[in-house]
């Protein structure tokens, strides 16, 4: 899971995604395309959101995205189109770049839709945030039941 700082949309991503699918299976982890909040933890606010949903994400630490995760993971989603620039030129193949989406086009295939930055807003766009995340990673994690992905 991948967004610009690592402190708002995707910890929210990891901690959504990694509540639905095997930990003794599946490997779920999220860094920053910026490297401003490394080793910080994820912003109060969403912090916040996940408690109030039953996730406790406080405990996640930020770090920056680096040219291996494309060996360590299947699958990279990132949270809009700069992300998406972002990570793309990093890949050094073909295979590299099949492995990165957005992470809506999970809720509607081709949309090309954002998961908006709630970073410079209030309480209520972490919320919409996590509304947007939860229906996409119900279809990630029913895709990796179903082993495709
Ligand atoms: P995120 O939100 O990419 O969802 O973690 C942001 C966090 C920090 C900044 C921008 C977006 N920032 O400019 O520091």
């Amino acid at each position: 899971m991948v967004c610009l700082g690592n402190i708002c949309r995707s910890p929210l991503a990891e901690g959504i995604l990694r509540s639905k699918v095997d930990p003794k299976k599946v490997v779920v982890d999220s860094a920053g395309t910026a490297a401003y909040h490394v080793g910080e933890a994820p912003d109060l606010r969403s912090i916040m959101t996940a408690r109030k949903h039953g996730l406790n994400i406080s405990k996640l630490l930020g770090r920056q995205f680096r040219v291996e995760d494309f060996d360590d993971f299947d699958k990279i989603y990132v949270m809009d189109h700069s992300n998406y620039n972002n990570v793309i030129a990093l890949a050094r193949n073909e295979e590299d770049k099949a492995k990165v989406d957005l992470i809506l086009n999970e809720l509607s295939s081709g949309s090309n839709q954002d998961v908006p930055d709630p970073y410079y807003g209030g309480d209520e766009g972490f919320e919409q945030v996590y509304r947007l995340l939860d229906t996409a990673t119900d279809t990630i994690s029913q895709k990796i039941k179903d082993g495709r992905i």
